[in-house]
């Protein structure tokens, strides 16, 4: 495994580590919606569960000298921005539609740098896991967008409306 390879791994790796960490945070910020904070604990749990895979692939070493062509300051990048969206909602925890705003738009960066890396690595191996990675991603957007729009719906309907005459 060339240097490129590891590295994009354990940033992969990272990446995936610190969103099970802000979606723990939603979950716990957000209990008094069950049915929100549930979705909130799965998605964290799938995102351990990813950490969990890219932390294996990096154990395996025989057979997977390939070129990765996958920008290294990219992933660095998007990094830097989930642990920045981390600390801030440690700091100040975002509303309810916040969150699932946020999260929406990590999960579309993600998707679009999984499909980046399905594209450039050699190995099936990656391929597939990158793949499973973008697909992943893909479904949370959708939980996430559904969620947003229920939450979006009720919040409207908190609003007073003008009394009929
Ligand atoms: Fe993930
Ligand atoms: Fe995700």
């Amino acid at each position: 495994m060339n240097i490129d390879t590891m590295k994009i791994l354990e940033a992969c790796h990272e990446l995936e580590k610190n969103m099970a960490k802000i979606y723990s945070i939603f979950c716990e910020e957000f209990k008094q919606d069950e049915e929100l904070s549930e979705m909130w604990q799965k998605t964290a749990r799938e995102e351990e569960n990813h950490a969990l895979q890219f932390r294996m692939a990096l154990k395996i070493k025989e057979d997977l000298v390939e070129s990765a062509q996958v920008d290294l300051s990219r992933i660095m990048n998007s990094l830097e921005a989930v642990k920045s969206i981390l600390k801030r909602t440690r700091e100040n925890p975002p509303t309810p539609l916040e969150a699932l705003r946020s999260a929406i738009n990590l999960e579309r960066q993600l998707a679009d740098f999984h499909l980046d890396c399905l594209a450039s690595f050699k190995n099936a191996f990656h391929k597939d896991m990158f793949q499973a990675m973008m697909k992943a991603d893909r479904d949370h957007v959708e939980t996430l967008e559904r969620a947003y729009l229920i939450l979006f719906d009720a919040a409207k309907q908190d609003i007073p409306s003008e009394p009929a005459r």
